[in-house]
């Protein structure tokens, strides 16, 4: 990781770290496919972040299992996106900082003051307020005012897992330490949630390579998650589906129709109400998603997910849709048809945007004003 100010564009940072031009132009134009930019924006954005300035990256951890960092770092292979990441300038990083105490905390300090109004603040974790914010602190102060000091410098906010986007499991019921997701902190700059429990790394470096080369926010849907990532459902993308249309479903994890790779919503699938790319980008380098490995989606990157009933229960009708849509076995019925599975796909959809819903108030104290 790199420290301090450095006048390098990111073009010449990438030659230092010995990327070529050609594979770099090959990851930009791979996220602007996984966006679904038109070819040619991928070696514009190359070209143009190959130019640019490095901007600066102030990322902080709060109450969270590192889980988002180390879905983004990957140790399994250095990765062109943690490259990437590294690259463009993350000037302070506590988890993958090497230096420590007064010396991490200057550098927060110093990248913060030579950049303030430009530099993207990342965050992964929620922001526990109770016990006066006693519960995540570091050189002494909380979390809270950590975030506090560091937004009012920031041009935008991005929040990476599904407890900054949404508070996540430290927000779940009791929500002990009166956790928040950072939009419950900060309300007067722009904020992008990359929900996911992880989320997936090339949706980060993607909303963030997208935020650094055009300077704008993306197109972001009601939970501001970045629509080009979270505009379909798992359900709209997954391989299993045909199964779904056609009434099949494992009613087990090692009956026949598990072997056969039947649809697992009977078996508590969160996909037709879960927001993300993983049907299509997959993880681990395009290997697998959870439900091709044989288990459901558990809907983490939606807001409360934890608290929404067991993750082996099957979505109850009112859960999927109100009256006159279209539940899962019907569809199964109606599958004969072309035409009328045209229909039944058209209705659930529907009914899906109507189920997201922003994250319900947590329990306890009121946060002070951002
Ligand atoms: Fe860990 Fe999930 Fe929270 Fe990320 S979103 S810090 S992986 S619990
Ligand atoms: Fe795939 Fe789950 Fe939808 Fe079945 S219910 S098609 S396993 S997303
Ligand atoms: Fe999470 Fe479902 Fe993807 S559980 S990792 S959103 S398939």
């Amino acid at each position: 990781m790199t420290q301090g100010t450095s006048e390098l564009t990111v073009g010449e940072m990438l030659l230092k770290y010995g990327i070529s031009r050609r594979s770099f132009i090959k990851f930009c134009t791979a996220t602007a496919s996984a966006m679904a930019l038109p070819p040619w924006m991928g070696p514009a954005m190359a070209e143009q972040l190959r130019n640019s300035p490095r901007p600066s990256v102030v990322y902080l951890s709060f109450q969270e299992c590192t889980g988002c960092a180390e879905s983004l770092t990957r140790s399994f292979a250095p990765t062109i996106e943690n490259l990437i990441f590294n690259t463009i300038s993350l000037d302070y990083n506590d988890t993958l900082m090497a230096a420590a105490g007064e010396a991490a905390e200057s550098a927060r300090t110093k990248a913060m003051q030579d950049n303030f109004g430009k530099y993207v603040l990342v965050v992964d974790g929620s922001v526990p307020t109770g016990a006066g914010g006693a519960y995540c602190a570091a050189g002494g102060r909380s979390a809270v005012d950590i975030l506090r000091e560091a937004a009012k410098g920031a041009a935008a906010i991005v929040c990476v897992g599904t407890c900054a986007s949404f508070g996540g499991i430290p927000f779940a019921d009791p929500n002990p330490t009166t956790a928040w997701p950072v939009s419950g902190i900060i309300s007067d700059k722009p904020i992008i949630n990359v929900s996911g429990c992880p989320p997936m790394p090339e949706v980060i470096t993607g909303t963030l390579l997208q935020f650094i080369s055009t300077g704008q926010v993306p197109d972001l849907d009601e939970h501001r998650r970045p629509k080009v990532f979270f505009g379909n459902t798992i359900h709209d993308r997954c391989y299993r589906r045909p199964f779904y249309d056609q009434g099949k479903f494992a009613k087990s994890f090692d009956d026949e129709g598990a072997r056969n790779g039947w649809c697992l919503y009977e078996l508590g699938c969160k996909g037709p109400t879960t927001y993300n790319a993983c049907a299509t980008i997959k993880w681990n380098g395009g290997t697998s998603f959870p439900i091709q490995s044989g288990h459901g989606c558990i809907g983490c990157s939606e807001p409360g997910f934890w608290d929404k009933g067991s993750f082996y229960s099957a979505l109850s009708t009112a859960a999927w849709g109100k009256a006159g849509e279209v539940a899962p076995r019907q569809v199964g019925k109606l599958a004969a048809g072309a035409a009328a599975v045209g229909v039944a796909l058209g209705v659930a959809s529907a009914g899906v945007s109507r189920l997201r819903q922003r994250p319900s108030e947590p329990h306890g104290n009121e946060p002070k004003g951002g």
